[in-house]
C-alpha cells in the first residue's frame, strides 16, 4: 500500500517573515480566561497570557490562537461579542494587548485571534439600535428579524431548534422575533446587509493593523442564509442535505463570496494575513473550498477529533484529507483537542464509538466521570501516541492548551458552578464544554495551582497537582517534556509536504515516511511489534528491546 501524496508547496520549513508560514506551523489555543491570571482576580487576562511568553516559546510553538477576549457578558465563554474592536476590561487593555504581541513577535511566535462573524452579543451596540430602531428600519436589517406566526403573531415564526438547545426564536418587545442558531444572546448577522459587511473588514484591518497574523474564523460555514417567506420547519431542515450548498443556513454556496471579499483585504498585508475558517461541512471536499488561496486560505478538519484511537481510520482520514487539501491548494490541519469537546486523553481512556454519531464523552461527562469507567492510564498513553503521530503529519497542527500537560477533561464540577449556556439550556442531555475549560495547573499547590493568586473561576480538581507544569518540568518522560522534544525536532526535520505509507508487520500499524527519510510509525495495536529499521529520534513511550511496544509512537530517521 504505497501512495504518494505530493504537494505544490515549498520543500523548506517556514522562515519568519514568509508568506507560506502557516502551511506546517504548530499552532497552540489559548482560551485566555483559563490560561493565566496576572491580576489575581480568578479570571486569565493578556497580561497573564504575556508573563507565560518564555513558556510558550521553551515548549516550541509557531503560533497562539488566541480565542475570543473582546468585551462580552460571557454567555457564550466570550463568543458573545459586544464590541469587536476592544478588549473586555475584565482581562486587560488595548495597550495589554499590545504589550502581548510585542512579547510572543519577539519571541518569534505568531498571533491568530479569533473573529465571530455569523453573530453578535445582544448587548453589541448594532443590536441595541435594532431594538430601539423598531420593525421594518435599517437598524432591525443587520439582524435577522420575522413577524411570529399565529393570530397576534405570538408563535415563533418557526421551530427551529438551537445549536444550545431551546428555540432559535425570540420575541422582543415589539411583538417581532430575531433569529439565534446559538444562545439567545447570540443574535445572527444578516450577512446580506452591507454594513455587515463592510463592518468586519474594517475590523480585519483594525487588528492586522495592530500586528495581529491572522483569524480563526468562528462558524464560518453558518453566515450566508437563504430564508424564504415560509420558513421551512425544523424537519424539513434536518432532512435537507448540506451536500449540495442549497441548505437554508448551512455551508451555503454563497458563503464564499464573503470569504472572497476578506482576502482582498488579508492580502493588503505583507505578509498576507491567513485564516482558517472552522467549518462544520458534509466532507473534506466541501471544507476545502473554505481553504482555497482566493478564499480564508485553510480550514480545520475535525476528523481526527472525532475518530476512535484506530489505525483504519486514521489511516482514511488522512489520506482523504492529505488529498483534499492539495487540491484546493492549501495544507491540511490535524486538531485532537479544542474548547468545544472532551480532552483528547480522556475521549481515549473511554470505549470507541465505533462509528456512533455521537459527543464522545457525554455520557461519562453526564454521570459525573463514574459511568462508562474511564481507563486514565490507557488514555494519556494513547493521546500521547496520537499527538507523536499527527506532530508528524504534513500540515498544520492545532494544540489545546493543557493537552501538553496531558490535562484530562473535568467531570465534577459542580452545577451551580457551570456557566457554558449548553449545559443550562439541556440540562441532562449536554454536559456543556466547561470540563475542558478549566484553569491550567502551574504549580504543584498553591490557591489555584499557579493560575493566579485568587481561587479560579471555575472549580480545579486536585489531581491537576501532579499534571502541572512544576511538576513536569524537569521529568525527561512527562509529557510536556515530550512535547517540548517533538516540537524542537519536528522544527529540524519539517519537509515538503508529503508522506508515503510504508507496509507494516499488521493493520493496527500505521508507517509512513516524509520525503527526508522522517518516518513515524505508530502501534495502534495492544501487542509489541519489532521496531521498523532506522534511528530512534523520539518515542511517546519506553520501547522495549528492539520492540515497538502497543498504543505507541515512534520517529525514525533513515
Ligand atoms: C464555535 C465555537 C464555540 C461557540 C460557537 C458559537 O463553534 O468554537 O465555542 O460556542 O462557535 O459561537
Ligand atoms: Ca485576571
Amino acid at each position: 500500500m504505497t501512495t504518494v501524496i505530493d504537494s505544490k508547496a515549498a520543500d523548506h520549513p517556514a522562515e519568519a517573515g514568509d508568506a507560506t508560514w502557516w502551511r506546517q506551523a504548530t499552532v497552540y489555543q489559548i482560551y485566555p480566561r483559563s490560561f493565566a491570571d496576572a491580576n489575581g482576580d480568578g479570571i486569565g487576562d493578556l497580561s497573564g497570557i504575556t508573563s507565560r511568553v518564555p513558556y510558550l516559546k521553551r515548549l516550541g510553538v509557531d503560533a497562539v490562537w488566541l480565542s475570543p477576549f473582546y468585551p462580552s457578558a460571557l454567555a457564550d465563554g466570550g463568543y458573545d461579542v459586544d464590541d469587536y474592536r476592544d478588549v473586555d476590561p475584565k482581562i486587560g487593555t488595548l495597550d495589554d494587548f499590545d504589550e502581548m504581541v510585542a512579547a510572543l513577535h519577539a519571541a518569534g511566535i505568531k498571533l491568530i485571534v479569533d473573529i465571530v462573524p455569523n453573530h453578535s452579543s445582544n448587548r453589541h451596540v448594532w443590536f441595541q439600535q435594532a431594538l430601539a430602531a423598531g420593525k421594518g428600519s435599517p437598524e432591525r436589517d443587520r439582524y435577522i428579524f420575522r413577524d411570529g406566526l399565529g393570530e397576534n403573531g405570538e408563535l415563533p415564526p418557526a421551530d427551529w431548534t438551537a445549536m444550545f438547545g431551546g428555540p432559535a426564536w425570540t420575541q422582543v418587545d415589539d411583538g417581532q422575533w430575531y433569529l439565534h442558531l446559538f444562545a439567545e444572546e447570540q443574535p445572527d448577522f444578516n450577512w446580506q446587509n452591507r454594513d455587515v459587511r463592510d463592518d468586519f473588514l474594517t475590523t480585519l484591518r483594525f487588528w492586522s493593523d495592530r500586528g495581529v497574523d491572522g483569524f480563526r474564523v468562528d462558524v464560518a460555514h453558518g453566515c450566508a442564509k437563504d430564508l424564504p417567506d415560509v420558513l421551512p420547519s425544523q424537519a424539513a431542515l434536518d432532512a435537507t442535505p448540506t451536500t449540495d450548498g442549497q441548505h437554508p443556513l448551512w455551508d451555503r454556496n454563497e458563503v464564499h463570496d464573503i470569504y472572497r471579499e476578506w482576502r482582498e483585504v488579508l492580502n493588503e498585508y505583507d505578509p498576507p494575513r491567513i485564516a482558517v475558517a472552522e467549518a462544520w461541512v458534509a466532507s473534506a471536499e466541501r471544507r476545502a473550498r473554505y481553504a482555497s488561496p482566493d478564499e480564508l486560505g485553510q480550514a480545520f478538519n475535525f476528523d481526527l477529533l472525532e475518530a476512535d484511537f484506530d489505525a483504519g481510520q486514521f489511516l482514511e482520514i488522512v489520506s482523504t484529507n492529505l488529498a483534499e487539501a492539495k487540491i484546493a491548494g492549501s495544507s491540511t490541519t490535524w486538531v485532537f483537542s479544542n474548547h468545544d469537546v472532551v480532552r483528547h486523553a480522556t475521549r481515549y481512556g473511554l470505549p470507541p464509538l465505533n462509528g456512533r454519531d455521537v459527543k464522545q464523552g457525554a455520557d461519562w461527562l453526564l454521570s459525573g466521570g463514574t459511568t462508562p469507567e474511564l481507563d486514565i492510564v490507557t488514555g494519556l498513553r494513547r493521546a500521547r501516541a496520537a499527538s507523536l503521530f499527527m506532530l508528524g503529519l504534513p500540515g498544520s497542527a492545532y494544540l489545546y492548551q493543557g493537552e501538553e500537560l496531558g490535562l484530562g477533561e473535568v467531570a465534577d464540577i459542580p452545577a451551580d458552578q457551570h456557566q457554558d449556556p449548553a449545559f443550562f439550556h439541556n440540562p441532562g442531555v449536554d454536559p456543556g464544554r466547561d470540563g475542558c475549560r478549566v484553569p491550567l495547573p502551574w504549580t504543584r499547590s498553591g490557591d489555584s495551582f499557579g493560575f493566579g493568586s485568587a481561587e479560579a473561576h471555575l472549580p480545579q480538581p486536585s489531581w491537576f497537582a501532579r499534571l502541572s507544569v512544576e511538576a513536569q518540568d524537569d521529568d525527561p518522560a512527562s509529557t510536556l517534556n515530550l512535547y517540548r522534544r517533538a516540537l524542537a525536532l519536528r522544527d529540524e526535520l519539517q519537509t515538503a509536504e508529503s508522506l508515503e505509507w510504508l507496509e507494516s508487520e499488521s493493520a493496527d500499524v500505521l508507517h509512513f515516511r516524509r520525503p527526508n527519510g522522517w518516518e513515524v510509525v505508530t502501534n495502534f495495536g495492544t501487542e509489541p511489534i519489532a521496531l521498523p529499521e532506522g534511528e530512534v529520534l523520539i518515542s511517546s513511550g519506553d520501547l522495549g528491546d528492539g520492540m515497538l511496544p502497543g498504543e505507541t509512537t515512534v520517529w525514525l530517521k533513515n
